[in-house]
């Protein structure tokens, strides 16, 4: 199994370019499974769970062509994705396939809407809490699914076709309304999702179904109101920049201090957590095509944070400020509130030499005036970046196993990295 190893102590200073975001691609390329004609994605980044995900769609049937492989390291276009579902030639979603990805489930909607049927898999994915479906099931019965439980499949029948309808989700699920956004687009009539997530990447997807032909109001809202229509067309859509990657590596800049431009970076996708590095002593400048992020000397300023859906500061994020506020001049606080048992990142920060007291949801870090170097384990895909954040701030080096969490979701994390200064390599076996 492939490590990471990291020589740390060494600020960084250059450009990195920011990808396509992974949480919108992947519910952009089920949008394909909507429509007979083709959905070409542009500024898709090269991840395991991309990767994974069109194996999936592969099964269903969707034809997927792939142009503009990248030339070179400073190139961040990403790759463009033709997806063309003209036959969806089976309807289950194998447990061998979604147990890998939770996401995959969202095929669920889309599938249903399309075909009147499906079958898919309960579904995996990190390993940071229960993480029910009950919403996305409900939100589909409003309209007018009849949903079985079968031998650890989800089994969705609309015989007669699905029918607008009114969904209010008790708590915001991205998920559950990328599923139901969906599946009402091609649903009779009109839905309203209530409560509907805001992330941006939900906006996206919304965007891209307005360009299939779907009639939605109220994007970036959290109320939904959707007429569906009967067939969906093909349309061309460009994958918004990563916010959590741009979080990420804004992070662990602010983490080792240096000089960076993310480009392609948008600072109005993540306005809670650039608010949250600038009261810590980061300089987030807006510039062309991009942020510089910049912070010399200074220490850290504690933080004192909860994870909320947006607008509030991201629950994706949270394992990598913990990172940062190892050091930070004084005592910081974290609260997760979004997922149970997202804390698996703590007991290894604190072999780094973190100081950290964990009681239920809530994190309290009091700042140490170095991290020393150590094997560590990265144990789901946010807790694996902050290792490497911590890594990189610590003194000597740091080994991190099972890395392979972060290639579900961080492109050529290594090489960004090592283009400003870091000393990262993967070792394989
Ligand atoms: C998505 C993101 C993930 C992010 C999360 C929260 C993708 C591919 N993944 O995950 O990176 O951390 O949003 O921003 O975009 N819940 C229920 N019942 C349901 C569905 C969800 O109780 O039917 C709960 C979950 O357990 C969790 C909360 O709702 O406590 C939010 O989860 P949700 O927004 O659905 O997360 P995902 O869509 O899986």
């Amino acid at each position: 199994m492939d490590r990471i190893r990291i020589n740390g102590g060494r600020q960084l200073e250059g450009v990195i370019p920011i990808s396509g975001a992974k949480n919108a691609a992947l519910p952009l390329m089920i949008a394909s499974l909507l429509t007979s004609e083709t959905l070409t994605l542009k500024n898709v980044p090269n991840l395991a769970d991309v990767n994974l995900l069109a194996r999936i769609l592969r099964n269903h049937g969707v034809d997927l062509a792939v142009d503009g492989k990248r030339p070179g390291p400073v190139q961040h276009l990403g790759e463009t994705f033709h997806l063309t579902a003209r036959d969806i030639v089976d309807s289950t979603a194998p447990y061998e396939m979604v147990s890998k990805m939770r996401a995959s489930f969202w095929v669920l909607g889309p599938l249903l809407a399309r075909c009147g049927e499906a079958r898919v898999s309960m579904p995996g994915g990190c390993a940071i809490g229960t993480r029910p479906v009950d919403m996305h099931l409900a939100g589909l019965q409003a309209l007018g699914a009849e949903i079985d439980i079968d031998g650890g499949y989800v089994v969705a029948r609309a015989p007669r076709g699905l029918a607008g309808g009114r969904v209010t989700f008790p708590k915001v699920s991205v998920g559950a309304t990328h599923n139901v956004l969906m599946a009402a687009a091609l649903a009779r009539g009109e839905t309203l999702i209530e409560n509907a997530a805001r992330e941006p990447e939900v906006g996206d997807v919304a965007s891209c179904l307005v360009k299939m032909g779907a009639e939605i109001e109220g994007i970036g809202t959290p109320t939904l109101r959707i007429q569906g229509i009967g067939a969906l067309e093909g349309a061309r859509h460009t994958v918004l920049p990563d916010r959590i990657e741009t979080g990420t590596f804004a992070m662990a800049i602010a983490a080792t201090g240096g000089n960076v431009v993310l480009k392609g970076a948008r600072a109005d996708l993540l306005k809670s957590a650039v608010d949250v590095l600038r009261s810590a002593g980061t300089e987030i400048r807006e510039i062309e095509d991009g942020l510089r992020i910049v912070r010399n000397g200074a220490a850290v300023e504690p933080v004192r944070v909860e994870t909320q859906p947006v607008p509030g500061f991201p629950t994706d994020l949270q394992a990598q400020l913990m990172a940062l506020a190892t050091t930070a001049g004084g005592t910081s606080t974290i609260r997760e509130t979004i997922f149970e048992n997202r804390f698996m990142h703590v007991q290894e920060l604190v072999r780094l030499g973190a100081n950290i007291d964990l009681q239920g949801d809530l994190a309290t870090i009091r700042g140490v005036a170095d991290l020393q170097g150590a094997p560590v384990m990265a144990t789901d895909l946010r807790a694996s970046v902050s290792l490497v954040i911590a890594g990189l701030m610590a003194e000597g080096e740091t080994t991190i196993n099972r890395v392979y969490h972060l290639d579900r979701g961080f492109e050529r994390l290594e090489a960004k990295l090592n283009a400003c200064g870091a000393n990262i390599e993967r070792l394989s076996g």
